[in-house]
């Protein structure tokens, strides 16, 4: 019997198996709005047998993109077609859900293939960018940005509540907010970002302040018999990491508290100088490490997609989920390959009848 393929219920959403697709950017949308290649791709996504499909970061501001390419949900025309994508997810067999961000000072960024530093001053594509305090990521992102006032803060907050409830309308059944990765909310939390004298910076409960002030806020217009989560980068690697993740683990706590059912757990990317122990399951233990002493479900990636890392992340409770990224890209059936490896019976069936019947029925050689 598989760990990897038995159901997994939170809240009135129960998952077919543990297997998540992490949201994934396309760069590839036009003033914010999707088109034909997201619903092509998270309906593919969908059928390849994940339980859950998590749209990519989905801006709630136009200065909240990572590039001109992100999508968007701050207006009904974005929330209209992102609702298509939705159903075709639901309707595929998977729960369908989103991330919405926002993405800080290392917002106005070009295309990861167009070269992934900051657009130059002066192009006309860029934008101002704003952050809890004004200093630049570096590196490939030397852009200072704005340091944000009381009245930005309240702003983006009111973004992120408004992203949330068009969310929820266009059929999103389950939310990520987008709490890591050196982004927004994770550089309020990062001593590498904020510097600020405020009520929002200096201390635990200060660098805390946005993300619980905007889970609240969100929480509060979130269907309550729905999961709302957060992707929140615990660990930094930059040498002081046991600080990093006590303090992580204490904000979790505290989220949980609130309402948060489940923490997509990542690494925070505040910092270029960061020396991260790349490698198959690195994250396992530190989000073994959180889901125990924050007390609730946990997922994570970055290198778990082998049939045998993935069957042991949920089989040794490292993880309730494991969120699979880019082997999927590479054979969005992905799945089905995991089902076979691990001798699940029927394994055609962890696809949708017009392909399982097939597969299941005659060999394919
Ligand atoms: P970068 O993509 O610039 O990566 C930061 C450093 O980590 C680089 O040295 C890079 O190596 C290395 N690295 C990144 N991913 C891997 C990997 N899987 N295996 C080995 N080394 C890796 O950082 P970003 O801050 O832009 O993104 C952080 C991570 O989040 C990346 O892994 C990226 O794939 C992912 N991501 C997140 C997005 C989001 O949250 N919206 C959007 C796009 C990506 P090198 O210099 O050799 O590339
Ligand atoms: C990502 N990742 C990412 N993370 C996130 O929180 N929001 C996002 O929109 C994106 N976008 C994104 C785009 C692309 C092309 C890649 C490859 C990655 C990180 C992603 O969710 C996942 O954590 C990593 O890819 C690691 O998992 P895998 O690929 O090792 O399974």
């Amino acid at each position: 019997m598989s760990a990897l393929f038995t159901p997994f219920t939170l809240k009135d959403v129960t998952l077919k198996n543990r297997i998540a697709v992490p949201p994934m950017c396309q760069y590839s949308a036009t003033d914010g709005v999707s088109n034909d290649w997201h619903q092509v791709h998270y309906a593919t996504l969908a059928r390849g047998g994940a339980s859950l499909v998590i749209v990519e970061a989905t801006a709630v501001s136009p200065e909240g993109r990572i590039t001109p390419g992100c999508l968007g949900i701050w207006n009904d025309a974005q929330a209209a077609e992102l609702a298509k994508i939705a159903k075709s997810i639901k309707a595929a067999g998977a729960v369908p859900g989103i991330q919405i961000g926002h993405a800080g000072r290392k917002a106005s960024a070009n295309l990861p293939w167009e070269g992934d530093d900051h657009i130059a001053e002066g192009d006309p594509r860029g934008w101002a960018t704003i952050a809890p305090s004004a200093v630049a990521f570096g590196k490939h992102l030397p852009k200072v940005p704005k340091e944000m006032t009381k009245a930005d803060i309240q702003r983006v907050m009111a973004d992120f509540v408004a992203a949330a409830k068009r969310a929820r309308d266009a059929g999103f059944e389950w939310l990520e907010l987008h709490f890591a990765h050196g982004y927004l909310a994770q550089s309020f939390f990062s001593v590498h970002s904020n510097t600020r004298t405020d009520e929002y910076g200096g201390d635990f409960a200060g660098r805390s302040r946005f993300l619980i002030e905007t889970f609240d806020a969100v929480n509060a217009v979130w269907p309550k018999n729905l999961p709302i989560t957060a992707r929140f980068g615990v660990i930094e690697y930059d040498g002081r990491d046991e600080e990093t993740l006590s303090e992580s683990i204490e904000l979790t706590r505290i989220l949980r508290e609130k309402g948060l059912d489940l923490l997509n757990v990542s690494v925070g990317f505040s910092t270029w100088e960061a020396q991260i122990p790349w490698g198959a399951g690195f994250l396992a233990p530190v989000s073994r490490r959180v889901r125990k002493e924050a007390g609730l479900p946990v997922a994570s990636s970055w290198g778990v997609a082998s049939a045998d890392v993935a069957e042991r992340c949920i089989s040794e409770e490292d993880m309730d989920l494991v969120m699979i990224g880019r082997a999927m890209l590479a054979n969005p059936h992905y799945p089905y390959a995991l089902a076979k490896e691990l001798g699940v019976e029927n394994p055609s069936w962890v696809l949708p009848a017009p392909y399982a019947h097939w597969l299941e029925r005659y060999s394919i050689s």
